[in-house]
């Protein structure tokens, strides 16, 4: 049976790209249903929005004829997921309360069914403290978001706010509704994720700040692309995702080692320390005052991303790295995908000012041999299904 999609449009600039976006889910084959709110109206007419959907447009509560076809409670769950678009900071924050003071709000309150807000402000609006407080409400309600980017905007400002492109929210629909496009169908994937951590004796360690987040969102962009995936990851506090085979290691020495096998495609986001302790003791190292403090000894640990690029039978066909700079980012990019011999490399900047590490957004640049491409800023999940569509492409 075909799907189902309740877009509810609300009142801002933003609601034309909801047109664009009707197109693409009745091009998948998806019937959608839409609820205009009163200022929604002000940007899109009931016509335009019918003469896409191809069905019966909502916009008042009170209306005797529609709650003798569908009533309002009806319309929010014989759907299999609700999409708001644009979300304005009003209707997030009448979600946010609770409130349910007319069709679009009441729908939204009535539902059982999965949400997912594209929300769409200026800048200042986004980012104000009342705003930001009721999007942690609502993630922490089960609503799911896709945006807002970064970006011009429509009053002249730059930042975050911008709506997600139509293709973003149809992704995030498909993901939803588990009918994306398997486009790694039958294919093996190797991720590595998260940091190593190098031994100095049995209780102390040398690692780094990698929280394994990108990583373990690109293994779950790959298995919900139809790919077998293999996920070797560092010591980090995540769950395993579901219909993945994880693989913990701790140093890179044994990261190393779990990656042999064959692959159709290798992603290196792990942050595997550069050296190991040469001097690492199989005894806990004791202090007293008569003794010196210990001096630690570097070896090189090996270059992981480096071994699985070489060149020979077993080589994969796409073999993607990172590369968390500080400074001068594209250049050191481009670098390393010459010294490293990969074919895609993720640039990305991880200065302290950025939020990389442990945050959950992520700005990067894809570095090839043809040239540079830069995404906006973007969920860690959605840099994930970029990157998965971007490698699809390049195998087909
Ligand atoms: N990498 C790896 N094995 C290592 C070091 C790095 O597989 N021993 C991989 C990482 O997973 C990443 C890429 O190489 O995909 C680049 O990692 P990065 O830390 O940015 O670069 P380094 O090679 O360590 O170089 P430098 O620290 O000098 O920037």
């Amino acid at each position: 049976m075909a799907h189902s999609v309740l877009l509810i449009i609300g009142g801002g600039i933003a609601a034309y790209k909801s047109l664009e976006l009707i197109r693409l889910l009745k091009g998948r084959g998806i019937v959608v249903r839409a609820i205009l709110t009163k200022a929604a109206e002000e940007f899109v007419t009931p016509l335009s929005v019918a003469s896409l959907t191809g069905t019966k447009i909502h916009t008042q509560l009170f209306n005797l004829t529609d709650e003798i076809e569908m009533g309002h409670i009806e319309l929010s769950r014989s759907t299999d997921l609700l999409v708001v678009v644009p979300a304005t900071a009003d209707l997030m924050a009448k979600m946010a309360q609770g409130l349910a003071n007319d069709l679009a709000s009441t729908t939204l309150l009535a539902t059982d069914k999965k949400v997912l807000l594209a929300p769409a402000m200026n800048v200042r609006m986004w980012l104000h403290a009342a705003t930001q407080r009721n999007v942690a409400q609502l993630k922490q309600d089960g609503i799911f978001f896709v945006g807002p980017n970064e970006g011009e905007m429509a009053c002249g400002e730059f930042g975050p706010g911008r709506m997600a492109e139509p293709v973003e929210i149809l992704g995030a629909i498909e993901k939803l509704l588990n009918t994306a496009p398997k486009v790694l169908a039958g294919k093996r994937v190797l991720i590595t994720a998260g940091p190593t951590r190098e031994a100095i004796d049995p209780v102390r360690y040398i690692s780094n700040y990698s929280s394994g987040k990108q990583g373990y969102a690109i293994a779950e962009a790959a298995r919900d692309a139809g790919a077998d995936v293999t996920l070797v990851s560092g010591p980090v506090s995540l769950a395993e995702p579901e219909s993945v085979k994880v693989v913990h290691v701790q140093s890179a020495d044994d990261m190393l080692a779990a990656c042999q096998g064959q692959y159709d495609v290798v992603i290196c986001a792990a942050a595997v320390a550069d050296w190991k302790v040469a001097n690492a003791t199989d005894h806990k190292i004791k202090k007293s005052a008569d003794q010196p403090v210990p001096i630690l000894a570097f070896a090189q640990n090996p270059d992981i991303l480096a071994q699985l690029s070489q060149d020979g039978p077993k080589r994969a066909k796409v073999v993607v790295g990172f590369a968390a700079e500080t400074d001068r980012v594209i250049d050191h990019a481009k670098a390393k995908l010459t010294k490293k011999g990969c074919d895609l490399i993720v640039a990305n900047d991880v200065s302290p000012a950025s939020g990389v590490f442990g945050g959950e957004r992520n700005t990067v640049h894809l570095v090839s041999k043809t040239g540079v491409e830069d995404w906006p800023s973007l969920s860690k999940s959605d840099v994930a299904t970029r990157l998965v569509a971007h490698i699809a492409a390049q195998l087909s």
